[in-house]
């Protein structure tokens, strides 16, 4: 008791009991234990039946977060969801956000009939006295300063995913009512749960926590957790295996984003595209080192710029020489690398050009972040399949050998692990085939997606 009591003090805990259990046998849980007649005070279940219950929670103002816009016809438009906070009347003004719209409210429903009030935990329907534009995700509000409307936040998080966590990293972030893509930006600390102490960390293990940094791709209405619980706390999912990584409150809102606004250039990506007289797209091809993709991207780009295309080629190594030069071969590092190379091949995409781009990228969660930057139509993911016995008997660069003997660390394929494609749009076998058989099928596919089709040349 006086060991948890301690413990306890360095929290905000407003009542503590403490009682002698055990859960096996029942003693205590819901009848005093004739075991432990040491023990005079409750059993688990009139502590719990007993305990006060009441907050003294200050007037916040209200928000709900739409979880279900209801039409049955077109005469009915109503917005359902779960009060978080605060009452709504029949007649008040209210704010959408993120759009910040205002309506009043002309009608209250509560398990379909209609009420003057309703308030916080309350499953309602509300009627707007207008149209306008909400869907699921947006929160409906009034007097409510609490919440943020942004896409940056810091966060705690539990990771619960038994791979680590690397900044750079995307996850589906759930928060309220909302599904959205997300990216850890930074990890700031990890925070000791023995001693509460900040530990720098680059990267978080399963059962760390962690504080980050987290952006996610649009505006999002959130608060902090100590506002509002339901609308600081938050999930972020694997969008490979959809299972819960993390668990996470929001500390407080960032504002670095608020103030950059994208400008809509005038000569756009299409007329670069038409007038270059092709579809930009970044052919991707990833597989292990020394698998042949440096010479397969370099025949490609020749074969496509002698046809007159204009085209770039990213390779590894060469863009490791600049761009990526202070970065090396961890999970972290290469998360970086592929993202860095991802926006590159984008901008080059959006300038005109067919991008080759030729990496290692062992990752999967990697190249499905590239193709998400760069968007789905416009990548290619090549597989160069290549087996490990056969790198190694080629060995081009000697890499293999001095990975074997332990000199370079983290080698792809011998102590580090490739994540081979599973729906890559195309898979090139290479071993006994010539070059040229290996080119002539790629650019089959190529040729299918950098033609302009004639309704896009008039756009
Ligand atoms: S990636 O994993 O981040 O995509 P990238 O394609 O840029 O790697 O670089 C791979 C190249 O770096 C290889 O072709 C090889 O020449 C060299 N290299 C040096 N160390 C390593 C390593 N530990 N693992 C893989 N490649 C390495």
């Amino acid at each position: 008791k006086r060991a948890v009591k301690s413990l306890v003090s360095e929290f905000d805990v407003s009542s503590l009991t403490v009682i002698p259990v055990s859960a096996t046998v029942g003693d205590n849980i819901t009848e005093r234990s004739s075991r432990m007649p040491w023990y005079k005070g409750d059993t688990i279940l009139s502590c719990l039946e007993n305990i006060d219950v009441s907050t003294n929670e200050k007037d916040i103002g209200f928000a709900l977060p739409i979880q279900r816009v209801s039409r049955p016809d077109h005469t009915f438009r109503g917005f359902q969801g779960q009060i978080e906070c605060g009452t709504i009347r029949k007649g008040d003004e209210i704010k959408v956000l993120p759009s910040g719209e205002k309506a009043s409210v002309s009608q209250v429903l509560d398990a379909g009939k209609e009420t003057d009030e309703a308030g916080k935990g309350e499953a309602v329907t509300l009627c707007l006295d207008r149209e306008i534009d909400i869907s699921r995700g947006c929160v409906i509000e009034k007097d409510c300063a609490a919440l943020h409307t942004g896409n940056l936040f810091t966060a705690t998080i539990l990771w619960m995913d038994h791979g680590r966590l690397y900044a750079g990293e995307n996850y589906i972030l759930r928060i309220g009512t909302r599904r959205i893509p997300a990216t850890i930006l930074r990890i700031k600390h990890r925070i000791d749960v023995n001693t509460g102490d900040e530990i720098p960390a680059d990267h978080v293990r399963m059962n760390e926590i962690a504080v980050c940094d987290i952006s996610v791709s649009e505006r999002i209405v959130f608060s902090r957790f100590e506002d509002i619980r339901g609308l600081g706390s938050f999930i972020l999912i694997d969008r490979i295996t959809h299972q819960t990584s993390a668990c996470g409150t929001v500390q407080h809102p960032l504002r670095r984003g608020d103030n950059i606004f994208p400008y809509q250039m005038a000569v756009n990506r299409r007329l670069r595209e038409n007038q270059k007289g092709q579809r930009a797209v970044t052919v991707w091809l990833t597989g292990l080192s020394g698998a042949g993709k440096s010479t397969i991207a370099n025949a490609l780009d020749e074969r496509l710029f002698m046809e007159g295309r204009h085209t770039m080629t990213l390779d590894g190594d060469n863009v490791r020489k600049g761009l990526c030069n202070n970065l090396g071969f961890k999970e972290g590092d290469r998360i970086e690398n592929i993202r860095r190379v991802a926006e590159c091949a984008k901008l080059m995409n959006d300038a005109g050009i067919i991008v080759i781009a030729s990496f290692v990228s062992p990752y999967a969660r990697d190249r499905l972040q590239a193709r998400e930057i760069i968007g789905t139509d416009n990548f290619i993911e090549v597989y160069v399949s290549t087996s490990l016995e056969e790198c190694e008997k080629r060995d081009v660069k000697g890499l293999y050998g001095r990975a074997r003997s332990g000199e370079i660390p983290n080698f792809t394929g011998i102590t580090a692990p490739y994540e081979a494609p599973e729906h890559a749009e195309v898979t090139i076998a290479t071993e006994n085939r010539s070059v040229e058989e290996c080119v002539d099928e790629l650019l089959t596919e190529v040729r299918k997606k950098i033609e302009l089709k004639p309704t896009e040349e008039k756009t």
